[in-house]
């Protein structure tokens, strides 16, 4: 391990211009970047991104709920983050009475701040690279004697996890503060902080005020702890100050930030997998979800409501997909693997390495064997596909309810319970029509896409129920099973209950018959029979199958570090902090066409609508358009500047991230990526991978004079 980290830091410093632009960089390593970010338009040092003898930015960055990011901007705890990041939170309070989704909120003080029950930050304190005298990190054992002796040395009220980085083979230990009192402060109305949502999701241009505002509280000695009336604010170590500067093309600019997964050093066959069959399956299914859900939606206010954020989750997925496929197939990423791979193979050929990595390539293809790219596709058909459906869910808890039933224990009261509370929250909010449609549609797909991975007895169920095919089982299936509806489903609970109530031999028999009509209701079949098959047809060799693609990919790592250095300057994203650079800028994404590289609010008002109501910008926001009431938010160019462009590597994760300019200072706040390079998880091309990212001069006007929140505006420390 030592060895390759000595290797790493080796190519971290000599790396060419153009690689660092993608790069996902350690802060504890920014020593070795900061040359070339200061030769890009960088001021400050390296100690000033990270260093853990003085406050720093890193100190000003925080994970937010575990999947975004977020940035302190006062020196009392105050958090910029995304608006869909703090979506859920806002959605928690809101009523039909104050709907703050619909109609923003902004608290006038600090009474008025809302808690946020489940919502944590962590901040990094600190990271270190595991010494080697703990041996081999894949060993649980060995993991935790590492974190067993951190919280010894730092304390056991700091959180502590071990991650590996390149593939494993280097690991560090980090460890975090964690706080469990956050607040909601402000938010605008969804139709600015998620203005056009899923019609502009992944595009440019785009022109929607994608933040939110939050505040971390502390004990009076500034320590984490849960919620307490008695917490004050949270003093961080540093904040960031705000830029009223502005940007131009070419300007330096980092992000900073928890980008979660990328898989950057795949070889060519592993690409040709996610771009030909995994991921081309998952969009092949969310393309008819997303048909049968949006033609409910538009004719229903109801399940328009109901269905929203499952919507925009399948949707968000579906659209970066598909721009990945279509990115990796333009940029022609197979075959600039197989180059690289002929690289690597001619270097070799002179190498004393030829006998440790000279079969490589072709033991990692091999894994893309016949068999286990059909279990792979199968398993991937089945999680989009039958997974997810209410019948399978519902199924899933009878299954459990026959089980308990059959050899009651002395939890059966409390197994019961959790049956009915699991059944309950499988229907809430579900329309009955759009439910059975997704049922016909989405076992049907799995049916003709994986004819080999169906239960061994379908058949016979077949003849025996006259069932001539898969939208037959489904009428089937509600014409007979309990687990069609959520009445039917809770009789069958009652009557468990009865029975249990029962002694002696009509209990027995009361018993036996629940769990016998159990045992031939459709619904149990259909889950219970559909899981057996996964499992003895599927998943074993796909887990398998995943097992030797993260050995190999180990393996594949260590050779390039080894062989290739200069290919693989810093390691794949992990959900650990990192800070990439790169420069603003517009780009051409095809034949024809060119991409100015910011937006302004005069795009917002071109594109206002009265209906639906995402597209219906705020009366407040049109009038202050119309007067061109932008005060000191204005550009130079006396238009106001909404979103912008730039070609930081950022991923999922990312969201929330400070976007910071060449002074160190807040210019914006990360939320997207542009559709046509999100093949960037896979491979990063500077020529059409950009990041999106809202202006803070918009965020501090909606703030100013739409939301009227002075209060906030004044704990900003904000700079020309
Ligand atoms: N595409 C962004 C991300 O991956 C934003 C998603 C939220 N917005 C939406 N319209 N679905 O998280
Ligand atoms: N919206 C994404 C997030 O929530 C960031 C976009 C991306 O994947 O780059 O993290």
């Amino acid at each position: 391990m030592r060895r390759i980290f000595i290797l790493i830091v080796a190519i971290i410093i000599c790396v060419s211009n153009a690689v660092a632009q993608g790069g996902m960089w350690l802060p504890v390593l920014a020593q070795q970047r900061i040359a070339d970010m200061q030769k890009n338009g960088f001021k400050l040092k390296a100690e000033d991104i990270y260093s853990v003898n003085k406050a720093c930015m890193k100190d000003a960055v925080v994970l937010f709920g575990g999947g975004c990011t977020g940035e302190f901007v006062s020196k009392d705890g105050l958090i910029f983050t995304n608006h869909h990041c703090g979506r859920s939170f806002i959605q928690q309070h809101s009523t039909l009475m104050h709907d703050y989704l619909a109609d923003g909120f902004w608290a006038k003080n600090i009474t008025e701040e809302l808690p946020c029950e489940g919502l944590e930050i962590q901040i990094l304190d600190r990271m270190e690279l595991v010494p080697e005298k703990y041996g081999d990190m894949s060993d649980d054992d060995n993991r935790r004697a590492v974190i067993a002796d951190y919280q010894s040395k730092y304390g056991d009220n700091l959180e502590y996890s071990v991650e590996g980085f390149y593939g494993g083979n280097v690991y560090y230990v980090f460890v975090y503060k964690v706080f469990r009192d956050v607040r909601l402060v402000a938010a605008p109305p969804s139709s600015v902080g998620n203005y056009y949502s899923d019609t502009d999701n992944w595009m440019w241009p785009r022109h929607s005020g994608d933040f939110s505002v939050f505040r971390v509280y502390a004990d009076k000695y500034n320590n984490p702890t849960d919620f307490s009336n008695a917490n004050v604010p949270y003093h961080p170590k540093s904040h960031f100050k705000i830029s009223l500067k502005g940007l131009n093309d070419g300007d330096f600019t980092m992000v900073f930030g928890y980008p979660g997964v990328t898989e950057s050093y795949l070889p060519s066959c592993a690409v040709k997998f996610r771009q030909d069959v995994d991921l081309p399956a998952r969009v092949c299914v969310r393309q008819l979800e997303m048909d049968l859900m949006e033609e409910a939606m538009n004719h229903d206010r109801q399940i328009k409501i109901d269905y929203a954020s499952r919507y925009s989750g399948v949707e968000n997925g579906k659209k970066k997909w598909e721009g990945a496929i279509a990115g990796l197939l333009s940029c022609n990423a197979v075959g600039r693997k197989q180059e690289l791979e002929r690289e690597f193979q001619s270097r070799l050929s002179t190498s004393e390495l030829r006998g440790k990595y000279s079969n490589i390539v072709r033991a990692f293809c091999s894994i893309y064997n016949a068999t286990n790219i059909k279990a792979a596709r199968c398993v991937t058909y089945f999680t989009e596909s039958i997974y997810g459906l209410s019948q399978f869910k519902a199924g899933e808890q009878l299954t459990r309810l026959k089980n308990s039933m059959a050899n009651p224990s002395s939890n059966i009261d409390n197994e019961i319970n959790n049956v009915e509370s699991k059944l309950r929250s499988v229907f809430d909010k579900r329309d009955s029509t759009l439910e059975r449609n997704l049922f016909s549609a989405l076992y049907k797909i799995y049916c003709d896409s994986c004819p080999d991975f169906l239960p061994d007895d379908l058949d016979s169920l077949y003849a025996s129920h006259d069932i001539a095919d898969a939208q037959d089982f489904v009428n089937c299936f509600y014409h007979g099973s309990a687990a069609a509806q959520l009445q039917t489903a809770l009789n069958v609970v009652a009557e468990c209950r009865e029975a249990l109530k029962l002694t002696g031999k009509k209990r027995e028999v009361k018993i036996e018959s629940i769990v016998e009509t159990l045992k031939h209701d459709i619904g149990v079949y259909f889950y219970d029979s559909n899981i057996k098959m996964l499992f003895q047809k599927a998943y074993f060799t796909y887990r398998d199958m995943i097992q030797a693609e993260d050995d190999m990919y180990k393996r594949y790592q260590a050779a390039l570090l080894e062989v290739m250095p200069e290919v693989i300057p810093f390691p794949d994203a992990n959900s650990t902090l990192r800070f990439t650079y790169g420069k603003v800028g517009g780009f051409e994404p095809r034949d024809a066409v060119v991409y100015k590289s910011f937006t302004t609010l005069d795009g917002v008002i071109a594109k206002d609508r009265p209906a639906p109501a995402d597209y219906d910008a705020p009366s407040a926001l049109e009038a202050l358009h119309r007067n061109r009431d932008y005060g000191r938010y204005a550009d130079k160019d006396g238009s106001l500047h909404v979103c912008f462009v730039a070609s930081n590597r950022t991923t999922g994760g990312n969201s929330g991230s400070p976007v910071i300019n060449g002074d160190g200072h807040l210019v914006g706040i990360n939320f997207d990526r542009c559709w046509e390079g999100t093949m960037s998880d896979i491979m990063y091309d500077p020529s059409i991978c950009r990041n999106i990212s809202v202006d803070i001069r918009y965020v501090l006007f909606l703030i100013d004079k739409l939301g009227g929140a002075q209060n906030i505006i004044k704990e900003l420390e904000v700079v020309k």
